[in-house]
Formats: structure tokens, C-alpha cells, sequence
């Protein structure tokens, strides 16, 4: 799995329940650094993120969570707050709705990812009273707390949910314009040559193997009537 994003990615998962167990700053502060590596728009990095990993602010957090009292266990629960303003100021309503958003969710998929090359467990919560986080960290009005990331060592790592086969998610030049073969259809030389080059490897070897017994089968022939005139 080392060194693979894609196996790191595809082995992630989201963590419910957590071993009551500290994780070093070390590791936090190396998943914090991920999130400030993100893209963002315009380079705008209009985020902050509170770290929480006192036993009783959790437990209030949770509560706000709407009862997802799971999380407490976890080592430290990272509030992930947009700075909306930030980006409005360049690039108008799409910058303070849009970009805002997605700048923090790349900031958070990357610490997810840390996290999980780090051996840690996380969740991604949503869902939660904003106001009550807001008042309870004392969070200006003008940053807005996009989601509660939980970090921690798994007790248990759920089973993978199902996720939508490749094709049928992804389009090509238009809505709903499906390709068997993408790698033909999108010329891609490279993968058909070696798709070929794998189809003439084998009939080459089989045809090898084929010469190799018929010359097998010619020798001993040649073999046994050399002993039978031997013999005479
Ligand atoms: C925007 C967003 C909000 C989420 N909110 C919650 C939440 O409040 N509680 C929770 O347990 N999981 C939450 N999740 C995690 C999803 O439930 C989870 O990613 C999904 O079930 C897929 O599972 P996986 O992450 O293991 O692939 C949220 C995920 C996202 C992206």
C-alpha cells in the first residue's frame, strides 16, 4: 500500500467508532499541514482550523453534532471554518458560495488522506448545529464552520459501501455519452500498443513453445531409430 495514493485513497474510510487513545501533535500537526497544501481559489486560503481535544469540549461538540457522541473518543476533533469574505472580495457570490466550499473540502480531503497514511482513523461531520459551534468557540461572524473533522485511532473500520462502477459515472463530450473502450476512443496509442504488444507477446511465445515440442518430438523420433539401427 506504500507510497500508492490511489490504494490510500480507495482504503479510507470513514471511522465511527474510535479507540480512546491519544495521538501525538507530531501527527496532528502533520495533518494540519496537509490541509494548508490545498488548492484554493486564487490561492485565497480562506480557512482556519480550530483544534479541539479537550474531554469536555468534545463532549459539547458532540452534542451539537446532533448526538454523534461516537466522536468523543476521538484523539482531537479539527473545525474546519471558511472565511467566505475572503474570496467574495475577488470573485464575487461564486467566490463566497462556490470556491468558499470547495476550498475547504480539499483542505479536508487532504487531511483525510494524512491521516490515513498516518494509520489514524477520521470522520467527516456535517451535520451540526452551526450556531452553537459557532457561540461556543467564540467564532466571528464572518467565518462560517463548514465541518468537524474527528481524528483518531479506529476501534473498528466499516466495510467499504458501495461505490458507482467507473462507467457509470463518467461521460465523455457530452451528457450521458457512454464509451466501452475509453482508451480507443480517446486514441490513446499508448494503451492500445501495449495492449497489442501483450496480445503478440503471448502468441509469440505460444508459437515458440509449439516449434520448441515439434523439435522435441523430432529428436526422439531420431533418437530411437538411431538405438533401433544400433541394435541391428
Ligand atoms: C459533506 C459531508 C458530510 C458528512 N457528514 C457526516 C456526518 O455528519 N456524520 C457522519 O458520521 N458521517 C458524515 N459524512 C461521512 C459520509 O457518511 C461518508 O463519507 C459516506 O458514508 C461514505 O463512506 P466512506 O467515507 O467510508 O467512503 C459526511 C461526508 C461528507 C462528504
Amino acid at each position: 500500500m506504500e507510497g500508492d495514493i490511489l490504494d490510500l485513497i480507495k482504503s479510507r474510510r470513514t471511522i465511527t467508532k474510535f479507540l480512546p487513545k491519544y495521538v501525538s501533535w507530531e501527527k496532528i500537526s502533520r495533518i494540519l499541514d496537509a490541509a494548508r497544501h490545498a488548492p484554493s481559489c486564487g490561492n485565497v486560503q480562506n480557512w482556519k482550523f480550530l483544534v479541539v481535544f479537550e474531554p469536555e469540549q468534545k463532549e459539547q461538540v458532540a452534542a451539537a453534532a446532533y448526538e454523534q457522541y461516537e466522536i468523543i473518543n476521538a484523539s482531537v476533533l479539527i473545525i474546519v471554518c471558511a472565511e467566505p469574505d475572503k474570496a467574495e472580495r475577488y470573485y464575487g457570490l461564486r467566490g463566497e458560495r462556490l470556491y468558499t466550499v470547495q476550498n475547504c473540502a480539499a483542505a479536508i480531503q487532504n487531511m483525510l488522506l494524512e491521516a490515513q497514511s498516518l494509520g489514524l482513523g477520521t470522520r467527516w461531520i456535517g451535520a451540526f448545529d452551526e450556531e452553537a459551534i459557532k457561540s461556543m468557540f467564540k467564532i466571528p461572524i464572518e467565518a462560517r464552520p463548514q465541518a468537524i473533522i474527528a481524528v483518531g485511532y479506529p476501534a473498528e473500520v466499516p466495510q467499504k459501501p458501495p461505490k458507482y462502477p467507473i462507467e457509470t459515472i463518467v461521460y465523455f463530450h457530452q451528457w450521458r455519452l457512454r464509451i466501452r473502450d475509453p482508451a480507443k476512443y480517446m486514441h490513446d496509442t499508448a494503451t492500445i500498443l501495449m495492449r497489442k504488444s501483450a496480445a503478440m507477446q503471448e502468441s509469440m511465445q505460444k508459437t515458440a513453445k509449439s516449434a520448441v515440442d515439434k523439435l522435441k518430438e523430432k529428436a526422439q523420433i531420431i533418437k530411437q531409430k538411431i538405438s533401433e539401427k544400433s541394435e541391428e
